[in-house]
Order: C-alpha cells, then sequence, then structure tokens
C-alpha cells in the first residue's frame, strides 16, 4: 500500500528548527500537507512556520526539549486532542559536540549522542502510537548517517546510535505485521548543515549538497511501494532510485 502526502496529510519532524528537518518541513508545506515541527528554539521554529506556510502547508510548532523523556507524556497530552491523527513521524533531530575516540570520549556526551539519536526518535515513535492508529496510514522515517554501514573511526555514542536505527526500523516493522505502518531508515548523506560544520569543519561547504537537496528522499518513502520502503534502511541514492 502506497501512502503519498497530500492536504489532508499530518506529519510530526523533529529537529524542525533547523537543517535537514527545517528543510523537509518546507518540502512537505509545498504538497500542502500540515506539519507538528517539534524543536527546542521557539524563534527558529516560527522561522520554519513561515517557510512552511509560504510553501503552501500549514505548521503547528512546539517547542520542546526531546531530551525531557519524563515529558513525553505530556507532550502527547498536548497533541491528542489538537491532531486527528499522525500520517508520518520524520525524526530529524541530532546533535553532535565533537568526535572523540573511544578511548577518551567522556561518559556524558557518550550517553548524550545516544539518548538523542537513539533513545528519543524510539520513544517518542511510542508515545505517538495512538495518533499513529488514528491514521489510515503512517511513515516513520529515522534519519541515520554515513555509519548506517560504514565502520568510521571516531563518532562513538553517534555512530553507534545511527547503526542501531538500522535494526530500530527492522523491528518496529516485524513488532507491527498487517498494519499500514512504514518504519524505514534513510542515510542523506553529507549535508551542510549546522551539525555538519562542527562534524566536518575542515570540508568545504560547496563539496556537499544543501538540505533542500535531499529532501525528495524522505518524500519518496512515502509514495514507494511497501515492500521497498517497510523494515529497510536506505541509502538517499537508493531511496530516490524507488
Ligand atoms: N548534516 C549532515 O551531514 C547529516 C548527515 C547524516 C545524518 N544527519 C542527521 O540529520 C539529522 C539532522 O541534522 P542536521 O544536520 O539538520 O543538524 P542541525 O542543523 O544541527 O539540526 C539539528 C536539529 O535537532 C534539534 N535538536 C537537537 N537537540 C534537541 C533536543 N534535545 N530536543 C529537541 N530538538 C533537538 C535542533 O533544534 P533545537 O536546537 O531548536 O532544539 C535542530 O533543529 C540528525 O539526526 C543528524 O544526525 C546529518
Amino acid at each position: 500500500m502506497t501512502q503519498g502526502i497530500s492536504a489532508q496529510s499530518i506529519i510530526m519532524v523533529t529537529g524542525a528548527s533547523s537543517g535537514l528537518g527545517r528543510a523537509v518541513c518546507v518540502a512537505l508545506g509545498g504538497k500542502g500537507a500540515s506539519v507538528v515541527a517539534l524543536g527546542r528554539n521557539a524563534e527558529e521554529l516560527a522561522y520554519t512556520q513561515n517557510l512552511v506556510e509560504q510553501a503552501g502547508g500549514r505548521c503547528l510548532c512546539i517547542p520542546f526539549d526531546l531530551l525531557e523523556f519524563d515529558s513525553y507524556g505530556k507532550l502527547f497530552l498536548g497533541l491528542k486532542d489538537q491532531i486527528p491523527h499522525l500520517d508520518g513521524l520524520i525524526h530529524c533531530a541530532g546533535a553532535l559536540k565533537r568526535c572523540t575516540p573511544l578511548q577518551y570520549v567522556k561518559a556524558d556526551d557518550f550517553r548524550g549522542m545516544l539518548d538523542i539519536h537513539l533513545a528519543a526518535p524510539n520513544l517518542l515513535t511510542q508515545i505517538m502510537l495512538p495518533l499513529i492508529r488514528r491514521a489510515e496510514a503512517c511513515t516513520v522515517v529515522f534519519t541515520s548517517c554515513d555509519m548506517m554501514r560504514d565502520n568510521l573511526p571516531n563518532w562513538h555514542g553517534y555512530g553507534m546510535a545511527k547503526r542501531a536505527l538500522v535494526y530500530a526500523s527492522a523491528m518496529w516493522q516485524m513488532e507491527h505485521p498487517d498494519k499500514p505502518y512504514r518504519f524505514v531508515t534513510l542515510n542523506p548523506g553529507k549535508v551542510r548543515t549546522a551539525l555538519f560544520k562542527r562534524a566536518y569543519g575542515g570540508m568545504h561547504p560547496s563539496e556537499v549538497p544543501g538540505p533542500a537537496d535531499v529532501t525528495e528522499g524522505f518524500l519518496r518513502l512515502f509514495i514507494a511501494p511497501t515492500d521497498a520502503v517497510n523494515g529497510k534502511s536506505l541509502q538517499l541514492d537508493e531511496a530516490l532510485a524507488l
């Protein structure tokens, strides 16, 4: 079953205040969709809202810290009467302080990476399930990176969390057989964002695409044939070829 994105679609995007998440929100707006935009920075979220509305969509901004796991229930309760259902959940939030070899990484930095890149997208998916169940179909996208398949040094908890998302999408899919939900992990490749600049300070930004150049890969996941998406982990070019 393919799903599609239309003016009836309601799609939550995390990391919506910057980079990839913001660009995905704008691309969804271009399809007329309603976006539920999550991030901590309210001013930046308001800017995303403007862009989404200019693109033709609607946007509900929710300033929220995804590391406050005890507040997830409150987030759901605040939303459940505001929106009828969720047709999509795109996990784009992310953070990176520094790359460090495992022998030197500090416990807080290591655990921080696991929390924002692994615990948060899984637990947010869990808490939003009642809204997902109210939709006719739903696509849940986990955003990974090159460590999805490549063994690269110095990425400690960040790289491990991103690799584990491969298993996460497969596990969610297996636990929901016969349901119209698609769980998929996407590696957009290197993208010119604030996080990229922190991670690849020595690389010239002109060498990598901007966020708007990769959003089509995210949108394809909603319309591609089920078998090509469900429980899969895809590179950007694989998603674009679907
Ligand atoms: N850029 C790349 O080259 C690249 C490559 C592969 C994968 N990715 C992945 O793509 C995703 C987006 O990254 P990006 O490059 O677009 O980075 P970015 O521009 O730095 O955006 C990160 C987003 O995450 C949000 N965020 C961070 N911590 C949060 C928290 N505790 N609670 C809520 N929101 C939080 C930030 O919003 P606030 O600060 O407002 O909270 C911001 O909107 C990440 O998962 C990243 O790992 C990026």
